[in-house]
């Protein structure tokens, strides 16, 4: 099963992306986290991506959709692809369509998950995450049971990202509602389109994905 979590910055994508990850054996495809994993390698593209993603702007759909073409051609993914973040305007969403039937796969569904401007200004500035095995935390909603070591992997290494501030969020959550909140039209005349409730608890709204992709 080939699902798409669709949502504004801080809905919890990642969050669920990981569960699904670890109980369905899905692969994720974070264009968020390929673009950080380019930057911080030097990279040609990393160097030219890094000023955007810092000022909340979208980088390229040309770049994006590279990097998940890469991807998709080189993946193996029984359980499917979670597509976390992408795609985020409408020439991805075609560019997607595209790929998927080049290596003969389909889309299943996509979730859109729906939360409030308040709840999302709340969850980013509140959120930090591991930089060793990038498990994702909140100040108020999700601490490791240990200040200094990460759940998952142990490691001190927690980090605030670059683009977690008030006006890079604006900037975001402007990007979002222009160039990515039109595919959920498209994605709903398609007949791929199921809204869940965002703002509920973590455990709350994996229950509400796991009842969109079982039926
Ligand atoms: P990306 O990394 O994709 O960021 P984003 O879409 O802005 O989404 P976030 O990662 O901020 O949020 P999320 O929905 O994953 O929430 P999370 O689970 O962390 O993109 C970053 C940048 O890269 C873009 O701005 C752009 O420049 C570039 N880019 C990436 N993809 C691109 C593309 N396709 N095209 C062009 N440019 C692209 O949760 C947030 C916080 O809330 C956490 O602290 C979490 O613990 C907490 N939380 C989660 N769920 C809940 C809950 N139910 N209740 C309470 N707290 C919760």
């Amino acid at each position: 099963m080939n699902i798409i979590l669709l949502g504004p910055p801080g809905a919890g994508k990642g969050t669920q992306a990981r569960k699904l990850v670890e109980e369905r054996g899905m692969v994720q495809l974070s264009t968020g986290d390929m673009l950080r994993a380019a930057r911080t390698s030097g990279t040609d593209m990393g160097n030219k991506v890094a000023a955007i993603m810092d000022a909340g702007e979208l980088v390229t759909d040309e770049i994006v959709i590279g990097l998940i073409e890469e991807q998709l051609t080189t993946t193996t993914a029984p359980g499917g692809f979670i597509f976390d973040g992408f795609p985020r305007t409408l020439g991805q969403a075609d560019a997607l369509g595209e790929l998927l039937a080049k290596v003969g796969q389909t889309l299943d569904t996509v979730v859109e998950m729906a939360v409030d401007d308040d709840a999302l200004v709340k969850r980013i500035s509140g959120r930090f995450t591991c930089g060793s095995c990038g498990e994702v935390y909140h100040s108020e909603t999700k601490r490791p049971a240990k200040e200094d070591a990460c759940d998952e992997c142990g490691e001190n290494n927690f980090k605030h990202r670059a683009d977690d501030n008030e006006v890079s969020l604006r900037v975001r959550l402007l990007e979002y509602y222009k160039k990515t909140s039109p595919l959920i039209g498209y994605y709903y005349a398609k007949d791929l389109l199921q809204s869940i409730n965002g703002l509920d608890t973590m455990d709350g709204v994996a229950a509400s994905i796991s009842k969109a992709l079982d039926g």
